[in-house]
């Protein structure tokens, strides 16, 4: 399947060259301070605390606390305190963070993991809540009911309802979801309950055998058959055509095997990760810039949408691989995309953005959904880099187990 691209769309981000600074980081923390408060106030205004996902036509959207997104912005302020100290972020993620308390419950997607782990999860660590571990544990155990043994997966989609209905699909696997896998390692570590680890690195196996192309890049869906454990087909969802690279899916895939080796210091998984990072890095379509086009191979490129979104995931996850391998050039990588990403290119005036930190991201172009916006998970990984950042130039982990 190849979906069309609208042209009368299609925007060129003109790069603006990025002088490598020292106080980058103490300058992007300035300007998210202007951008987030006003983002705070207007989620916060009216008889309901809402939760703001991105900014089109001049308008702030809000989304369900069920939908995938819920738990970023809890997160973004979470990382706020970890880099301010000032309370007031603590505060206000709290308030977020508690608006997802039935998201523990949920289990009819697999994006439990996220939305919880980067909003209880961010909490927990940095506040030790009475009552978030339970939430964490709970969510591992919505999350599990959708563990099909057979395959050795979780299950990412339903495919009775919306889009997912009208693709034959029987039991979808995206590789987004090896970003739930962290929730379940931390819930095996709170109840001593050795189960969700062993779906994480299940899934994890099953993903690494079955998603990936030679070159190592990731298709975006794989369908199993759930009661065999063979697989269907390999498509996308988000991505330009099947056989393509979609950027988002190849962040994820790089995010994902980082964060497996934190879990298990299996070397398979920081050479999956390697392996994905050479695809990344050596690819004729990655920019100069490194802010992706949002998919490696479309064929409008270079008049085609960036993804500041995947940037931010990539430099967030290139972070902790260059703790893990030693291996500076990651660091110098991920310098370049926040230094890029850093930019009046990417990084909107402040009072502009709807308060959002960063521009020029997409949600999903076959869907004809959040097109070169802003969208809160990169703000949210823009911010965890900048943490991740701070903490390797003061020669500590960058993120902990
Ligand atoms: N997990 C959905 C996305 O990356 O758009």
């Amino acid at each position: 399947m190849k979906f069309t691209i609208l042209p009368a769309l299609a925007l060129t981000v003109i790069a603006v060259q990025c002088a490598p600074r020292t106080d980058i980081i103490k300058d992007n923390v300035a300007n998210a301070e202007v951008q987030l408060k006003s983002l705070v106030e207007a989620s916060e205004a009216g008889d309901t605390v809402r939760i703001p996902s991105s900014y089109e036509n001049g308008e702030i959207i809000y989304v369900p606390t069920d939908d995938w997104v819920s738990g970023f912005f809890a997160g973004t302020l979470w990382y706020m305190y970890e880099l301010t100290g000032d309370e007031y972020w603590a505060e206000h993620a709290r308030i977020q963070t508690e608006l997802l308390d039935t998201v523990q419950y949920l289990t009819w997607h697999h994006d439990v993991g996220f939305m919880i782990y980067d909003s209880y999860g961010n909490g927990l660590r940095l506040k030790n809540i009475d009552g978030y571990k339970d939430v964490i544990v709970n969510t591992a155990k919505s999350l599990s009911t959708r563990f099909r043994p057979n395959a050795g997966i979780l299950q990412s989609w339903n495919v009775d309802r919306g889009w997912q209905a009208e693709r034959g699909w029987k039991c979808p696997v995206i590789i987004d979801n090896m970003m739930n896998l962290e929730l379940l390692f931390k819930a095996s570590e709170f109840s001593g309950d050795t189960t969700f680890a062993k779906i994480a690195v299940s899934h994890a196996d099953k993903t690494m055998e079955n998603h990936y192309r030679p070159d190592f890049s990731t298709y975006h869906v794989v369908d199993y058959d759930d009661e065999t454990g063979g697989i269907r087909g390999r498509y996308t969802a988000q991505g330009y055509a099947d056989e393509s690279a979609w950027a988002r899916g190849q962040a994820w895939s790089l995010y994902g095997y980082t964060m497996m080796y934190r879990f298990t210091s299996d070397s398979k998984y920081l050479e999956r990760a390697e392996d994905v990072a050479e695809y990344l890095f050596d690819n004729p379509n990655m920019p100069e810039d490194l802010v992706p086009y949002w998919d490696f191979d479309c064929p409008d490129i270079p008049d085609t949408y960036r993804d500041a979104s995947s940037a931010a995931i990539i430099a967030s996850a290139l972070y902790e691989l260059s703790w893990h391998t030693d291996n500076d050039e990651y660091k110098e990588k991920a310098d370049k995309i926040i230094c890029s990403l850093s930019t009046p290119a990417y990084r909107a005036a402040q009072g502009t953005n709807g308060g959002f930190i960063l521009m020029h991201s997409v949600g999903s172009i076959p869907h004809g959904g959040s097109i070169d916006v802003p969208l809160n998970y990169a703000d949210y990984y823009f911010l965890e880099a900048l943490v991740r950042k701070g903490n390797i130039e003061k020669g500590i982990a960058p993120v902990v187990k």
